[in-house]
């Protein structure tokens, strides 16, 4: 294993995350990927530790990489599902949390769909004094930590296999496109691309990236006061972040090493906040002619799941010319496996 930059006790938010340990997240990633290309891939690192899967909303990628992950570093996992859970009975859920507690859960990996939870599960924790970690696999429109690491693992180790790390994407431009507004993934990766001096260009229709965006993201507790710009000023929010929104999409792709694009996440909209999604997938779908905007060798990323046909066109998507969606899946277990070695190792 890499020498590590590591005190964290918690994985809950990127926004106060260090250069040295994105470094160490992606340098501990990558000699898991190397484990992963053996022939048998499983290392013992936390061999007798419980790493508990609770996951109150939905999922599919997330989960599996998680549960895999643990398996491959030889943890035991549990996995929790709502709908067939205690909880269909009035069981709260930090009384759930408590109950993977007494089997001796080492490592909570918890989504849920309201923001904060894993917080809250998190405070309880250190509250009782106990040796818990919690990492915040997709809280509400909050954040999606892993998800940003695999996505900056999967655009560093294309541009340096054998070396990823922050410091790549200074100068990269990186097209953010689609629905915005309702994204945890586009948040956390909003802190991680511009930590990394990369520009970061924000593009989708008004209703799903207000003004005020920036301002919504940026004033987050935890940005460091050097960091946290004035409330009256709508855009840029520091100088050391290059931000961008625009409400149009070609400005966006005009010349960007990197597009990521995003889900339009329905089951989260409250208002008819678009007129079609035909419509949509005319003005912000990422399409090959569009493409050419962007520089020549550009990637196209997407965490998944993908409405075909709408925010990607299904040949782009299919395409291992330009799509790195496949191997952002493979990163993630990689990314996972790093974060739940670097928690679970602090307690040996
Ligand atoms: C994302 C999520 O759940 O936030 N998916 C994922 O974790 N791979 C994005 C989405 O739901 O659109």
């Amino acid at each position: 294993m890499p020498s590590t930059t590591w005190n964290r006790h918690h994985v809950l938010s990127l926004a106060d995350f260090t250069t040295a340990e994105y470094d160490t997240v992606l340098q501990t990633a990558a000699s898991f990927q190397e484990v992963l290309s053996r022939r048998t891939k499983k290392v013992p690192s936390l061999q007798g530790q419980v790493v508990a899967n609770l996951f109150f909303e939905p999922s599919t990628r997330t989960r599996s990489s998680f549960e895999l992950a643990a398996k491959r570093l030889s943890a035991d996992t549990l996995n929790f599902a709502a709908a067939s859970s205690s909880m269909t009975k009035g069981e709260t859920i930090l009384d759930t949390a408590k109950t993977y507690l007494a089997m001796g859960t080492d490592i909570m990996v918890i989504r849920h769909k309201e923001a904060g939870v894993p917080n809250a599960i998190a405070q309880e924790m250190d509250r009782l004094g106990v040796r818990v970690s919690v990492l915040n696999a997709g809280d509400g429109q909050h954040e999606h930590p892993s998800q940003a690491l695999l996505d900056l693992f999967t655009i560093c180790t294309l541009i340096d296999p054998a070396n990823p790390r922050l410091e790549l994407l200074k100068g990269k431009k990186i097209a953010i496109v689609g629905d915005i507004l309702h994204s945890r993934v586009a948040r956390s990766n909003i802190w991680s691309l511009t930590a990394s001096g990369a520009e970061v260009h924000l593009a989708a229709p008004p209703t799903l990236l207000p003004k005020l965006f920036t301002e919504y993201v940026f004033d987050e507790e935890s940005e460091s006061p050097e960091q946290k710009h004035p409330s009256s000023s709508p855009i840029p929010p520091s100088p050391h972040r290059q931000l961008s929104l625009h409400w149009e999409l070609e400005p966006a792709l005009q010349d960007a090493d990197f597009v990521m694009t995003l889900r339009l996440q329905k089951e989260r909209m409250t208002a008819h906040l678009l007129p079609s999604l035909r419509e949509y997938h005319q003005m912000f779908g990422i399409t090959r002619p569009k493409l050419q905007l962007c520089k020549p060798h550009v990637k196209v990323l997407h965490p998944g799941p993908v409405n075909r046909g709408v925010e990607i066109s299904s040949d782009l998507m299919d395409d291992p010319e330009f799509s790195l969606i496949q191997s952002q899946v493979t990163s993630g277990i990689a990314i996972r496996m790093a974060l739940l070695y670097l928690l679970g190792s602090s307690k040996i």
